[in-house]
């Protein structure tokens, strides 16, 4: 079987600075994987680069088993490739419901030859509303589906914006952070809820995660970076006796 991301090579310049250098790794459909590594050794710019934000400088990705490297990032994520951000970017002058209800696919109402003739676009709407709250219900967050996205803790931000990743029928998410800045008991929350949507949908994650104790518990394979390579594949018990990775990151 096919991995259902595949990266080759690739490599992400600024400048002098070689934020990714020559990063290869497979992800299997329905694996949970973490990346780690200090900071500024390309974690996000890896991100980015198979999102689409940044083209590669070198290097090949493969999304199952199409060549898409250089694409631009809305079809990226039209098909099926999601990013999360490490600063959650919520739309402010939405109400949580309505944050997560944006990010449905082939919205009828945003044609503007549609737009005009209400019948045509209203029980697409009704529809989607009834899967986001669906959604919004799984996830815990039904308590504060009316409120402003700006009324919402670091926390609860975070999880929206998950949400709202779902909403696009996603294959492949990329997680930048999710739990950055969550108290330990919600960081666990969402990493559950990331293992629930696994086991259902049979999504794939990659996800970067600076609290390895929190982390170490949710994934089956770890990824860490060092200065934009690649120091290490395997499972989470390998990390910690690895000397490279000891060196590099863990210290001592
Ligand atoms: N747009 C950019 N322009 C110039 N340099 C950049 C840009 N984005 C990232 N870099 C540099 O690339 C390197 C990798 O940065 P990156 O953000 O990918 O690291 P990271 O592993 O995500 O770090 P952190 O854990 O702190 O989020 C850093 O040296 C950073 O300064
Ligand atoms: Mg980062």
């Amino acid at each position: 079987m096919t991995a259902i991301l595949q990266v080759r090579d690739v490599a992400k310049y600024f400048g002098g600075i070689r934020a990714v250098d020559g990063v290869s790794f497979d992800l299997e459909e329905g694996q949970i994987v973490g990346l780690i590594g200090p900071n500024g050794s390309g974690k996000t710019t890896l991100i980015n680069v198979i999102s689409g934000v940044y083209k590669p400088n070198r290097g090949k990705i493969f999304f199952k088993g199409e060549d898409i490297t250089g694409l631009d990032p809305w079809d990226i994520y039209h098909k099926g490739i999601v990013r999360s951000f490490q600063v959650p970017r919520l739309f402010e002058k939405m109400l949580v419901v309505e944050n997560v209800m944006v990010a449905h696919r082939n919205q009828k109402g945003e044609n503007p030859v549609i737009a005009p003739f209400h019948s045509k676009w209203k029980d697409q709407e009704v529809e989607y509303a009834k899967t986001s709250l669906h959604t919004i219900r799984e996830f815990g967050l039904s308590r504060v589906r009316n409120n402003w996205a700006t009324e919402l803790s670091g926390g609860q931000m975070k999880l929206v914006e998950i949400t709202r990743s779902m909403m696009s029928e996603p294959r492949v998410l990329l997680l930048d952070e999710p739990a950055a800045g969550v108290a330990p008991k919600l960081a666990r929350e969402i990493f559950s809820h990331i293992v629930r949507i696994r086991d259902e949908y049979g999504l794939t994650f990659l996800i970067i995660e600076h609290r390895l104790d929190i982390l170490f518990d949710y994934v089956e394979r770890v990824l860490v970076m060092n200065y934009g390579e690649l120091i290490y594949d395997g499972d989470p018990e390998g990390v910690y006796k690895d000397p490279r990775v000891i060196d590099a990151y863990l210290g001592e």
